[in-house]
């Protein structure tokens, strides 16, 4: 039987990673991967994190199941960040959340709960979007379709297209958008702009789906909020996709949460519970660990304070390269304005290289990254830096 099995396609990211490793050139650089490394190349774990861990392998009594939402601590740490401690939704109880394997997980859950309840049939992405959004909400049973988002550099955000195919989504379609940080591509629209998407959503009726993977990679951890508060503001109902794989360094825990958020807290029970049967039937209930160390980080202050430092250090680190890449292209003689780099926020970056262009980097060069011309800011560091930015120099000439 198994003979019917066919080939599936290659992960096209992780390719790039393997023909990367067999790269015998010394002067290789890897700018595919979708990580966080620090100066010296590695994926640290934070040291909040550690100290947080020392602390329960002291406490934790048990490793029994968790219930199917996971823990409350956890939500309401959860809630914290993402509405601001004292906010409406919080003190009306108009939330609930569970916890989940990853933001991934997250997505997921959200996509089978709103199938199953018959709440959406089709969900919107950006155009272009994290690839994995498509496979995610197809494998929930949604139909995906598209929405312009960047202008004819692929650069930029292009407003009035993005808001105008925005106005035309029909209501009780839901609207998947990034948080911040949007990648592929660096660019996140203004908080003008998000109280503008959050007023619509009001009038039109569509249901946002906000994936929140990089929170504090961008301006900090409550700047980076702006856009869900602004639609917690709205009143209305929405869903968010936390993610604490980057900001608190967890990838391998598969930490995220699902928070859905309605306009009244009478809902909320049986929105909750047809959340627990979408998870019973899926994993039952989550992991533990990398949830506890949330938990405990923003439920003790000095960790809390050290955290919010370290998350502080990433983003300052990325941003130092995002200038340095600039200052470092203009040296190499690249014309062509190129302060959208500066403009972008977080991890990712869409460099404007051509697919030709990013194969002449790779082929000529050894530099790798995935041929959108999406770069990984964190793989640049002082030792690469100058070889990077004449590489692409010649290439963009
Ligand atoms: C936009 C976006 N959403 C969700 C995720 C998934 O995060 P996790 O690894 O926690 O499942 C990622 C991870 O790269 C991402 O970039």
């Amino acid at each position: 039987m198994f003979d019917q099995v066919t080939e599936a396609p290659p992960d096209a990211i992780l390719g790039l990673n393997e023909a990367f490793l067999q790269d015998k050139r010394d002067q290789k650089v890897n700018l595919t991967v979708g990580v966080y490394r620090d100066e010296a190349g590695r994926t640290p774990i934070l040291e909040c994190v550690k100290a947080a861990e020392e602390r329960l392998l002291e406490r934790e009594a048990t490793k029994a199941y968790l219930g199917i939402a996971g823990m409350p601590d956890y939500h309401l740490a959860t809630a914290g960040l993402l509405f601001g401690t004292g906010s409406a939704v919080i003190e009306e109880g108009r939330w609930v959340a569970a916890q989940t394997p990853g933001g991934t997980g997250a997505l997921r859950v959200a996509g089978e709960w709103l199938r199953r309840n018959e709440l959406c049939q089709r969900i919107w992405c950006s155009r272009p979007t994290w690839a994995n959004h498509h496979n995610v909400f197809h494998a929930a049973g949604l139909d995906v379709e598209t929405y312009a988002y960047l202008d004819e550099t692929g650069t930029a955000l292009d407003r009035d297209r993005f808001l105008d195919a925005l106005r035309k989504i029909p209501s009780g379609d839901a609207v998947c958008l990034h948080g911040c940080c949007h990648n592929p591509t660096g660019v996140d629209p203004d908080g003008e702009t998000w109280q503008a998407i959050a007023a619509m959503a009001r009038e039109q009726g569509w249901l946002p789906l906000i994936d929140f993977a990089y929170q504090g990679f961008a301006r900090g951890i409550d700047e980076d909020a702006r856009a869900v508060r602004a639609f917690a503001d709205a009143g209305i109902e929405f869903l968010v996709a936390s993610s604490y794989s980057k900001n608190f360094g967890l990838y391998a825990e598969r930490t995220g949460a699902l928070t859905i958020v309605a306009r009244e807290a009478g809902v909320v029970p049986a929105v909750g519970s047809r959340l627990k049967q979408v998870i019973r039937a899926n994993y039952s209930n989550p992991p533990k660990h990398g949830a506890a160390i949330v938990a405990m980080i923003l439920s003790d202050e000095t960790l809390r304070t050290h955290w919010e430092e370290e998350v502080g250090q990433m983003r300052e680190r990325i941003s130092r390269l995002r200038s340095a890449l600039v200052e470092g292209l203009q040296r190499e003689g690249v014309s062509r304005d190129v302060s959208y780099l500066l403009r972008q926020r977080g991890m990712f970056s869409y460099s404007g290289l051509s697919p030709l262009q990013v194969d002449r980097l790779r082929s000529e060069f050894g530099i790798y990254l995935v041929r959108s011309g999406r770069i990984n800011m964190a793989g640049l560091n002082a030792d690469n830096l100058s070889y990077v930015c004449r590489a692409m120099a010649q290439v963009m000439s």
